[in-house]
């Protein structure tokens, strides 16, 4: 897929600056004469795998109802008001991972996956808010979308689903296939199908604190170094030998102080966390792999590409892949950051590679996170 405009006549710094995380956006055409990058049919297989997330969420006489995938069947296309979506369509094809990587103007660091919804007519998921940006896309007939930036986002309670209470629309639009509406955070917003249609949503990810935190002291147990064990050689006799001694507090609370992390740490966790496949992601290297020299030799013809689940990023000198880190030298640095903000090395650039870099790409072949190019 070339490069799309995307933004109209803006540019990506100028949408960043005056829109992200701001305020909504309507962008007529965004994709002119876009249409729907897989058929019903395989959207609709996708939601019976147990590797794929999906919802189904239904609305009978005015009563909301949410099952999760995977889903055995789905109501008549005849039937109104009811939604069905599919989320990491881009892991599952590559026409849907090219187009999510359209909008690499935001770091791959912050981009989530590409979600496709089918409703028909009626069919949507109830006004709501979601705690990420989103561009939703309009794929294939039309959908009304009401929005609003009220404060208030009190949650109808004991429903499946989160729907608000209080919803007040202030803007509507009604979007045709190719036409882009991009919410801030927090935004609220309700989408409801007119006829059967099909919209795409570009998710974004942002880490909530408490669990970084939670998964950065994981990490950093693995990585803590306090030699040494508690000894009282002073110990005197006392009266009271429930209490914990104040002598045991005061030394091994120092101990413990000596903890410390360093931004080397914080890096290497991020990519680490950020790189690491979602659960429910899966690689499978190829049926017969080539013997390390063919793969070379091919390679440095034809060139490599990441797989489309491969999640590859770099700070400094250190590189993460699919949840693992290595420090590199300055010369594999140039060739492995290509790597990953290409996402593809030509066949020059493979011949030009180090020996050390020749090993990892032909690792990361036999495990299925990089393929020959095509
Ligand atoms: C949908 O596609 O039906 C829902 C997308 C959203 O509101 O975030
Ligand atoms: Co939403």
């Amino acid at each position: 897929m070339k490069k799309l405009p995307l933004l109209g006549d803006m540019s990506p710094a100028q949408f960043l600056r005056d829109y992200w995380h701001k305020k909504p956006l309507l962008i007529r055409q965004a994709i002119p004469g876009f249409k729907p990058l897989l058929p019903f049919e395989s959207l609709a297989d996708l939601a019976t795998k147990d590797y794929v997330e999906s919802r189904l969420v239904t609305l009978t006489d005015g009563e909301w109802d949410m099952q999760h995938g995977p889903l055995k069947g789905l109501p008549p296309r005849s039937q109104r008001a009811w939604s069905m979506l599919v989320q990491g369509v881009n892991l599952q094809s590559d026409a849907a991972d090219q187009l999510l990587r359209q909008f690499r103007f935001v770091p791959d660091a912050r981009l989530d996956d590409l979600m496709v919804s089918f409703a028909t007519d009626g069919g949507g998921v109830g006004p709501h808010f979601d705690s990420y940006d989103v561009f939703l896309l309009q794929a294939e007939g039309q959908r009304r979308w009401r929005i609003s930036a009220q404060k208030d986002l009190s949650l109808v309670e004991g429903l499946p689903l989160k729907i608000l209470s209080k919803f007040k629309p202030e803007q509507e639009f009604i979007l045709e296939p190719g036409d882009m509406l991009y919410l801030p955070p927090h935004y609220a917003h309700d989408g409801v199908a007119i006829g059967d249609c099909q919209t795409y949503s570009i998710g974004f990810r942002s880490p909530a604190y408490q669990e970084l935190g939670e998964a950065f002291l994981q990490f950093m147990a693995d990585s803590i170094d306090l030699p040494g064990r508690y000894a009282d050689p002073d110990l005197e006799a006392g009266k009271k030998p429930a209490e914990i001694p104040k002598h045991m507090l005061s030394t091994i609370a120092e101990e413990l102080n000596k903890v410390r992390f360093t931004e080397e740490d914080i890096t290497i966790f991020l990519g680490e966390y950020l790189s690491e496949p979602k659960h429910n992601v899966f690689f499978t290297g190829p049926a017969q792999p080539l013997t390390a020299g063919r793969f070379r030799q091919t390679a440095a013809k034809k060139g490599v590409k990441l797989s489309r689940k491969t999640q590859m990023l770099y700070r400094g000198k250190n590189v993460f892949i699919n949840g693992e880190s290595f420090a590199v030298g300055k010369a594999d640095k140039a060739s492995l950051e290509t790597l990953a903000n290409e996402r593809a090395l030509t066949g020059a650039e493979v011949a030009e590679a180090s020996e050390d870099v020749m090993e990892a790409l032909f690792a990361w072949y036999t495990d299925g996170w990089l393929e020959l190019a095509d």
